[in-house]
Order: structure tokens, then sequence, then C-alpha cells
């Protein structure tokens, strides 16, 4: 069978990451997908530095358009961040009948509800499991395994950066801005890093999860947000001496008003599990009505862990591209609801 092509915007911490990993375990994710997937095409500013990660091996552009136009590429995978020409590019790759696969959770939570409505009207699919918690494949959970359910709550440690900033400053006794700096040569950091520190980041994957969860549209500008710049060592201190631990915690849940959607720092007792998720680790704890809890533990961030999720949706498109088109059940793509209009 025709191997599936795929034409790889943005070749930084997550774009490399995904070409080793799709590369390194080509035959595995082959037979998984029922057929070969390769990376024929990079766009990137820095197209020396593109040409040496993909060792020479295949075709290196600058010019973004000229990927998500040609027609021999099925997929486009996005990672390049940002609201700008991010979403100028996966619109145009919609409109140009390419199935997409993105890790932009800024994109996703700012204009999800127009992309999956031009996606959906094309009849291609938009996958984002990267976008939320890195490696740990939480939209597949809230959407398939945990389908029969009623969700009632979820709450979670969502970004990788503040987790690993407040635990380098609990254990190492580390200032704020050394944790910050260590946590961007990482790579873990988003390129403006005060989306990591204010809580906007925890903020749009709250939002993407919420739509999933209860079946509402991405409303990002409806969530409250603080971050963790406030915070001193010596509020981590006097929390550890009191039984608490400060986490990052992104929350939200169905109430009578409505759905609540929040992040702020939050005091858990040492004994939680999630008072023990270090560095840049993430965890998710959802409640269903038939299910109970639940909890989704791994790493949030960085190059290989997100490349994880974002291969795994390549596998679901390969599979369902397959699939006849008739058959083809759009489950990667935000449904609405009934309770579309409930208000937060
Ligand atoms: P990087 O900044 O490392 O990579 C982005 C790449 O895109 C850079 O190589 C950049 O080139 C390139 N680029 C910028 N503009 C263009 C353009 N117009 N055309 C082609 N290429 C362009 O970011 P990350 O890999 O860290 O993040 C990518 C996406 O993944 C973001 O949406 C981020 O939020 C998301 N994400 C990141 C995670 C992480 O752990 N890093 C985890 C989960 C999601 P140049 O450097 O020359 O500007
Ligand atoms: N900057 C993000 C984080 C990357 O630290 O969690 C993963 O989404």
């Amino acid at each position: 069978m025709k191997s599936i092509k795929v034409g790889l915007l943005g070749i930084g911490t997550v774009g490399s990451g995904t070409f080793d990993v799709l590369k390194r375990n080509q035959q595995e994710i082959a037979a998984r997908a029922g057929r070969a997937i390769e990376i024929t095409m990079v766009a990137d500013l820095d197209i020396e530095r593109a040409k040496q990660l993909t060792n020479g091996e295949i075709t290196v552009v600058n010019d973004a358009n000229l990927v998500v136009d040609h027609p021999d590429i099925d997929i486009v995978i996005e990672l390049i961040g940002g609201v700008g020409i991010a979403k100028t590019l996966v619109l145009k790759a919609i409109a140009n009948g390419k199935h997409v696969v993105t890790a932009n959770k800024a994109l996703i939570a700012a204009h999800g509800n127009e992309i999956f409505k031009a996606a959906q009207e094309k009849g291609v699919i938009v996958a984002f499991e990267a976008a939320v918690a890195g490696g740990i494949p939480i939209i597949k959970a809230l959407r398939e395994g945990l389908t029969a359910n009623r969700i009632q709550w979820l709450a979670g440690i969502i970004n990788g950066t503040t987790n690993f900033i407040l635990s380098e400053m609990r254990d190492k006794g580390l200032d704020f801005d050394v944790a910050l700096k260590d946590a961007q040569r990482l790579g873990y950091a988003e390129s403006d890093p005060t989306f990591d520190i204010e809580g906007i980041d925890a903020a749009h994957k709250l939002t993407i999860m919420a739509s999933i969860a209860f079946g509402i549209p991405v409303q990002f500008d409806k969530a409250y947000v603080e971050g963790i710049t406030k915070l001193q060592a010596t509020d981590i201190r006097y929390a550890e001496q009191l039984g608490y631990r400060i986490k990052l915690l992104g929350i939200t849940k169905r109430t009578n008003g409505g759905i609540e959607l929040r992040v702020h720092p939050t005091l858990i007792p040492t004994t939680r599990l999630i008072a023990n998720v270090e560095g840049a680790m993430n965890a998710v704890l959802v409640r269903g009505d038939a299910v109970g809890d639940t909890l989704y533990y791994g790493k949030g961030a960085g190059a290989e862990p997100t490349a994880s999720a974002v291969i795994a949706d390549l596998v679901d498109i390969t599979r369902l591209a397959t699939a006849d088109p008739e058959h083809r059940v759009p489950h990667l793509a935000f449904q609405p609801n009934a309770m579309a209009d409930t208000p937060i």
C-alpha cells in the first residue's frame, strides 16, 4: 500500500523529536498504522539547521506554503506555534483537503471552533493530542476511554515548566529565574515563557479538555487564570512545614450555574498522589459518574514525549484515512452537543 506522505512545519524542539521518533520506530509505527508514514517535506525558517536535523534526506523549504500547497502531502503537522502564521497555514491546509496534526494549544484554545468547523466542512481531521499534557494520551482518554461517562470534574498539573520551577525551588532552593532558565534550556517552556508562568498555557489546555469533557465550545476567555509569579520561596517552605505542597492546578467542573474553569496555585496535602508529581511531569485526575476517579500521569513537555502524542495522531489519521470516508468517525474533531450553550 502507498505510504502516507507528511509535511512538517517547524523543526524545533517538538518537530525534531517527531522526526527522530518516526524514523527510529518506523517499522512498528507502520505495522500499527497499516501502512508506512513518511515525512517527505519540512519547512523551517532555518534551512541549514533543518537540513542537518533531517540528514539531508528530504526536501527542506523555508516557505511553509510550499508544503501546505503540495499535492502529494496527505497530512500537515503544524509545530511552529503561536496564533499568527500557524493559523493561516492550518486553515490553508484544511482548505487544500489535508488532515492536520498540531501541538499548538494556543491556536486550538483561541481558534479551535473556527478550525474544527472548517475541517468538518471539508471532511478532514484536525488532531491535537500533543496540545494537552505532552505525552499523556489525555484527549484520547476523555474522548474514547471515558466516553460512557458523564464527566463531573477534572483537575491536573498541566504545565511542565511551572511544575519544574516549583520543584526546583523547593528541592534545590533555586531562584525562580534560574529554574525558569533551566526549563527553557530543557525545551519545556513556550517561546514566550510568560504563557507558562502566568498560567495561560495551563488555561489553554484546560479549556481544550473542558470542551471535550463537557461538549462545550472552546472558551478560553471565560477561564480564571492566575500563575506562579507571585509565589515566594517562603510560601513554598511554609506550605511544606504545614504538610502541603503548592501546585499550579487547572480545574474544571460542572456546577449548577454552568461549567467552572480555573487555573491557580493550590495547596495540596503532601499525602496525595498529585502533590508528589515533580519536575516537568504532568498528572490529570478525572472523575466520571460510572468509572469514578482515574489518574493519568507522564511527561508533560519535551521533545520526544510530545512527539509520542504527535505520532499517535498521525497513526490515528492514517487508520481513518484508509477507511471508507462514509464510515469514518470524525472522533478527533470537536463535536458540539446539547451543552454547547451552557454558561461558564
Ligand atoms: P520551537 O520554537 O522549538 O520550534 C518552532 C520551530 O518553528 C522553530 O524551528 C522555528 O524556526 C520554526 N518556525 C517559526 N516560524 C516558522 C515559519 N513561518 N515557517 C516554518 N517554520 C517556522 O517550538 P516547540 O517545538 O517547543 O513548540 C512547537 C509547538 O508545540 C508550539 O505550539 C508549542 O506550544 C507546542 N508544544 C511544545 C511542547 C514542548 O515541550 N516544547 C510540548 C507540547 C506542545 P526558528 O527557530 O528559526 O524561528
Ligand atoms: N510549555 C509547556 C509546558 C509545554 O511547560 O507544559 C508542554 O505543553
